[in-house]
């Protein structure tokens, strides 16, 4: 289907901004009393069930930033990996992330999938993957895509977690969170809101 300027909604921005919905996905089902320990078991369900559900390109996410000022930035990016070491993301160490990851080693990451109303947040500290790390993340991409990167410009990072949020909407309003906090032993699971307040150890 095609769009002309003659489909546009021409009112004034703000009240369109008023008149917009948000949270019209349909929510899947969640079982709050089988939460797993490790919430990278649980990231790993929800992608999956984003992408079986055709959710266009589950794995873009927003990764935040702070520059050497304190000023936040915040752009798209793709999720590379995620294993025991963090969540990794890849780009040149000259971009404006680059300069800002080393003057202030902090990142978040915010994950939205609209059509089910699901949302995923990570922060944490970021570590620099070794040069043979970011050489094969390099040496994977497209010819077309490594053809302008500078020798030794291209990086992987990881995000160290130190806290990952879980939030489904409702239709009622009764939004619920799963809040993953690392601790020394492992992670403490946090429950916010869904049918009823609870707190697990
Ligand atoms: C869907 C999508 C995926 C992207 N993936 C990456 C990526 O993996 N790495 C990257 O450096 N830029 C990626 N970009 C471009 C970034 O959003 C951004 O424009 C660029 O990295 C410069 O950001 P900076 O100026 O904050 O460093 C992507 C953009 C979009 C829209």
């Amino acid at each position: 289907m095609t769009h002309s300027d003659d489909d546009l909604d021409t009112r004034p921005l703000n009240e369109w901004l008023r008149g917009r919905h948000a949270l019209t996905g349909s929510a899947p089902d969640w079982d709050l009393s089988a939460l797993p320990d490790d919430p990278t078991s649980l990231f790993a369900a929800w992608l999956r069930t984003a992408d079986a559900a055709g959710v266009p390109e589950p794995h873009t996410v927003t990764l935040a930033t702070v520059d050497a000022e304190g000023l936040p930035d915040a752009r798209t990016l793709i999720l590379k990996r995620i294993d025991e070491r963090g969540w990794a993301f890849a780009s040149t160490r000259s971009s404006r992330k680059g300069a800002q990851l080393a003057a202030a080693p902090a990142a978040a990451l915010n994950f939205w999938w609209q059509p089910q109303v699901r949302a995923v947040r990570v922060r944490g500290r970021v570590q620099e993957a070794t040069a043979e790390e970011s050489a094969a993340d390099l040496a994977a991409r497209s010819a077309a895509a490594r053809a302008d990167i500078a020798d030794g410009d291209w990086v992987l990072w990881r995000i160290v977690p130190a806290r990952i949020e879980f939030w489904q909407g409702s239709r009622d309003r009764r939004h619920t969170r799963v809040i993953y906090d690392a601790v020394d032993t492992g992670w403490n699971r946090t429950l916010i809101g869904g049918p009823t307040d609870r707190q697990t150890p």
